[in-house]
């Protein structure tokens, strides 16, 4: 039997009794049954309440309103007329968080309450109140997703009645100290206390007290937290009378070590989900041999090992079967396709080789498959797909498989999604896609899909929401596409070869990346409808032009990419009123100043106006404003004057470019030990709040790649950008001494000072740059001697002291040598290897000399270092949530993905 439809029908068998009650009080109205004590109680509570929404207006005081039994989620007894249920989650109130306030002990007097479900609301100024203890009759009590926070009151104890308790999911601010009180609730059946802290106790005490319990049937503690305890469950638990049915003990960094109990706690199990913990080795045999029963199996996002275990054959019953995240490798095993009817199969992101095997494609009942990101190859044909009638959702993204399909193809299935990316598809584009009129999500991006974009294919998928076609070569020009797609679209068409003017779009379009297409003309498109969702706009390297519009004032974009464009113009000022996160404008022919609106753009993390012709002072409130910048790039512009010491209070920033303008006057003092990412070696900070995520309206999760390429030699940053650091402030007319405090960066990774008129010398300090692999002074007016310790920088690759006054000799005998001669030419005083001998050290004519090898030696070392250069690519995955009314935890969205490139020249 499916566990779900028995949850449903046994946890709401009295609520289903109840609407039933409601629905008869609605017949009969005339006859007023509603108890004045229950009718005061509600109004109390209400005054309570914060009801911004104004969704309990049916709750009245006036006379027309006397039957409070006819309120809003209020359901009274069809004998007695009391008040037995009170349900104002968002399922009655249409409204996620509707309401707000105190939780008033009004509710007290509703002493024949027998369910209550304020789930989904906001009470974050609340703990669960202890008297809700005294109401004894409670058989269902639903405080989920309430932001309720502080100590589980031991008071429900007293609701011995209890069938359901749901604490789950409050944010993880609910605290329980003490579990003693459950001892009580004897008839309870569903527990739900996911993610609250348990802040004493082991895990193996909270469970022992969780499972003496009879008639639980249902546990769900999923990211629960036990700050006390941090091993697994590793000892032996007494689960003798533990009938479970549901287990969700996902996210509780369990290890193998609870296999040990898992095993021997209940022969009933029908689902069982272990996702999110740190179980390693192989999958265990148990799991096909123990816990026969099992219809719901999540073993995804831990470190299993090895293949898909043979035992899995015996679970006959099994429907959903989780895989995901983990490490498996091996073939997918020749018996698959017979278990598989279970409707759901996810073993996307391990490493399973080879082809699918022919079985597998019998397994008629398969809803849903998942295998992207893994390494599965060979063709798959027609027939291969032609029993999979029921197949509602195919995701093989990231493998290497090729589809031989003839393009009009007729599928037995009707998709929802379609995902095959970098599967072979192409050339010619999937004719038989237009069949799929149910489809609302289709990625078939690198598909090797060269060809013009069908004429039908914006009118044949009317449910299309999430799109992504880019990196393909697919060409033709976009019609209006303001009533195609549906819901909150996603459109991707980055990479590709589509060309003409950018059409108005769906007018809740969230995201829009058209980079790297041959798009022209203007974007006036933008401010002739209202695009209220759109959070971001990618249409870096295109050839559009004209003035970027300016319309932005109280729209969601958070990400603006029009990098690599003609536009001109002033930037527009209305962008200071987006929520603008990320501002990519580097490399069109922008003028005027930076717009003094742009200081209300406190969350900008990537300021990015390179290559323009932008001019004026570089303003102060970029440093008092901007206190999230992580990225700071003006360079190649006409700013002017000097850096402005408030540039100091971007404590964040790990970017800062300022090369290539008029900039003059001298480098601040005190200033550099502000910048914590350049002081601290390999901080463990992630990339700014980039990494830690926003509710409003997208939330960035991962950086994924930073790729250093160096001419000969890669270095890759990978998944996180905290370990690149750079300060370029070259080609300006900057004066005076470098500050002694910037040769102590023990975090800087890249320093570029060349061409200003810098003088003094180089701070022995420079031997505490240990991060440093690129250091260019070129062309200013330094002198001194060069310091022994720059000859010891573990990690320097690069470096440039050419064009200076520096004298003395080269320290001997370090890797100050390797360096082409060019790299120190131009400095009168300087001397020793590799530029000629310093006087003093001409040998004796008597001795052999052998320094022609070294020479040789040095000059190998250095050829691959010509032309050197570094380039940035960028890369972020950001994890998309609509967040629509209601949809705020809905994890259903995908990811998306989206990258820029930069070119930082170190020469
Ligand atoms: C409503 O009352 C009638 C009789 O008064 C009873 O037969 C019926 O079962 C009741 N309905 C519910 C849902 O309690
Ligand atoms: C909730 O309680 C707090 C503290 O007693 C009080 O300041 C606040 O006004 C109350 N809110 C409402 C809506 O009654
Ligand atoms: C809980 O029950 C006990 C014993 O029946 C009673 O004394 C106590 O007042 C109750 N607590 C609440 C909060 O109702
Ligand atoms: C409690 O309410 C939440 C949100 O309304 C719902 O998802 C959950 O299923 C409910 N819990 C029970 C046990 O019915
Ligand atoms: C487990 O519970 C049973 C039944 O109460 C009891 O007889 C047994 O001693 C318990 N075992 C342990 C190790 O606590
Ligand atoms: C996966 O396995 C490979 C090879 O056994 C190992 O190098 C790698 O660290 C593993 N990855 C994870 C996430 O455990
Ligand atoms: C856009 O979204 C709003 C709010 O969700 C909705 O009312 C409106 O109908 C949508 N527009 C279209 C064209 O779907
Ligand atoms: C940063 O530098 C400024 C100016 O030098 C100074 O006033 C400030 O206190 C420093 N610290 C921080 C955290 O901004």
């Amino acid at each position: 039997m499916d566990y779900e439809k028995r949850n449903t029908r046994l946890l709401s068998a009295f609520l289903v009794l109840v609407s039933i009650c409601i629905l008869k009080g609605g017949r009969s109205a005339e006859v007023i049954r509603c108890k004045e004590t229950d009718r005061q109680a509600l109004l109390k509570f209400k005054k309570g309440l914060v009801d911004e929404y104004d969704v309990l207006s049916s709750w009245g005081s006036e006379e027309s309103k006397r039957e409070c039994c006819k309120w809003r989620g209020v359901g009274c007894s069809n004998k007695t007329g009391h008040v037995i249920s009170l349900h104002l989650n968002e399922e009655i109130l249409d409204r996620w968080h509707a309401l707000g306030g105190n939780l008033s002990d009004a509710l007290v007097d509703l002493r024949h309450l027998i369910s209550l479900d304020l789930s989904t609301n906001d009470f974050s100024d609340n703990e669960i109140p202890e008297f809700i203890g005294s109401l004894d009759k409670l058989r269902y009590l639903n405080l989920s997703y309430c932001s309720l926070k502080g100590k589980v009151p031991g008071q429900l104890g007293n609701l011995t009645n209890l069938r359901a308790l749901d604490l789950g999911n409050n944010y993880g601010g609910l605290m329980i100290q003490n579990l003693d009180w459950l001892s009580n609730l004897s008839s309870l059946f569903h527990l739900d206390l996911s993610s609250s802290s348990f802040t004493e106790g082991l895990k193996t005490v909270v469970f022992q007290k969780i499972l003496i319990i009879k008639s639980l049937k249902e546990l769900y503690l999923g990211g629960c937290s036990f700050p006390n305890d941090t091993s697994s469950v590793d000892a032996y638990v007494n689960s003798t009378f533990a009938s479970l049915s549901v287990l969700d003990l996902s996210g509780l960094s369990l290890t193998s070590l609870a296999f040990h109990w898992l095993f021997n706690i209940s022969k009933s199990l029908l689902s069982i989900d272990l996702s999110s913990n740190e179980l390693n080795g192989s999958i265990p045999d148990e799991f096909g041999q123990k816990l026969v029963s099992l219809e719901n199996l999540d073993l995804s996002y831990n470190e299993f090992e090895g293949g898909i275990p043979k035992s899995f054959w015996n679970l006959k019953g099994l429907k959903k079967l989780h895989l995901s995240s983990n490490n498996l490798t091996g073939s997918l095993p020749d018996f698959v396709g017979t278990m598989v009817p279970l409707e759901i199969l996810d073993l996307s992101d391990n490493r399973i080789t080879g082809s699918v095997p022919e079985s597998f494609w019998k397994a008629s009942k398969l809803e849903v498959l998942y295998a992207s990101n893994n390494s599965l190859e060979g063709t798959i044909s027609e027939s291969h797909l032609s029993k999979l009638h029921n197949l509602k959702k195919l995701d093989l993204n990231y493998n290497s498989l090729v589809f031989n399909l003839t393009p009009d193809w007729d599928p037995p299935f009707q998709l929802e999604f379609l995902k095959l990316a970098s599967c072979k598809m192409g050339p010619r584009f999937p004719i038989w896609v237009r069949t799929q009129s149910k489809v609302s999500q289709l990625d078939l991006s690198s598909a090797n899909i060269s060809d013009e974009l069908p004429e039908w294919f914006w009118d044949s998928l009317p449910r299309l929401e999430f799109l992504n076609l880019s990196h393909n070569q697919i060409s033709g020009r976009l019609p209006d596409l303001s009533s195609k797609l549906s819901g909150h679209p996603l459109l991707d068409l980055s990479f590709n070869e589509f060309a003409g003017l950018i059409p108005s779009f769906h007018p809740n379009t969230t995201c829009l990346y058209l980079s790297n297409n041959n798009f022209f003309g203007s974007l006036s498109f933008l401010c002739k409808s209202k695009y209220d969702e759109l959070g971001l706009l990618d249409f870096s390297n295109n050839r559009l032009s004209g003035q970027i519009p300016n319309c932005w004032e109280n729209t969601a974009v958070g990400i603006l990419d029009l990098s690599n464009n003609n536009f001109s113009g002033e930037i527009p000022d209305t962008l200071g009123y987006a929520l603008l996160m990320t501002l990519h404008l580097f490399n069109n022919s922008l003028s005027g100043e930076l717009p003094s609106s742009l200081k209300n753009s406190g969350l900008l993390e990537v300021l990015d106006v390179g290559s323009n012709m932008l001019t004026g002072n570089i303003p102060a409130w970029i440093g008092t404003n901007l206190a999230s910048l992580v990225i700071l790039n003006i360079r190649g512009n006409n700013f002017f004057g000097s850096i402005p010491p408030e540039l100091c209070y971007l404590t964040q920033i790990q970017i800062l470019d300022l090369s290539r303008n008029n900039l003059s006057g001298r480098i601040p003092l005190h200033c550099f030990k502000n910048f914590t990412n350049f002081v601290q070696k390999s901080s463990t900070t992630p990339y700014g709040v980039l990494a830690s995520g926003y509710s409003y309206p997208i939330v960035y999760n991962v950086v994924d790649k930073v790729v250093v390429q160096w001419k000969g030699r890669v270095f890759e940053y990978s998944k996180t950008l905290y370990l690149l650091t750079l300060i370029d402030l070259s080609s300006n007319r900057i004066e005076g001494n470098i500050p002694k405090e910037i040769f102590q960066m023990e975090g800087l990774v890249s320093l570029n000072l060349s061409r200003n008129h810098l003088k003094g010398n180089i701070d022995q300090a420079i031997h505490q740059m240990e991060s440093l692999e690129c250091l260019d002074v070129s062309r200013n007016q330094l002198s001194g001697e060069i310091p022994t310790g720059l000859g010891t920088l573990p990690f320097l690759a690069f470096l440039n002291l050419s064009n200076n006054n520096f004298s003395g000799k080269i320290p001997s005998g370090t890797q100050l040598q390797g360096f082409n001669a060019s790299l120190y030419a131009g400095n009168i005083g300087l001397c020793g290897p590799p530029l000629p001998m310093c006087p003093e050290d001409y040998p004796d004519p008597l001795s052999g000399h052998n320094s022609d090898e070294n020479d040789d030696d040095a000059f190998m070392k250095q050829s691959f270092l010509k032309e050197f250069y570094i380039t940035i690519v960028l890369g972020f995955i950001v994890g998309f949530w609509g967040i629509i009314g209601t949809l705020l935890l809905r994890k259903s969205w995908r990811y998306a993905y989206f990258s820029f490139f930069d070119r930082i020249i170190c020469t």
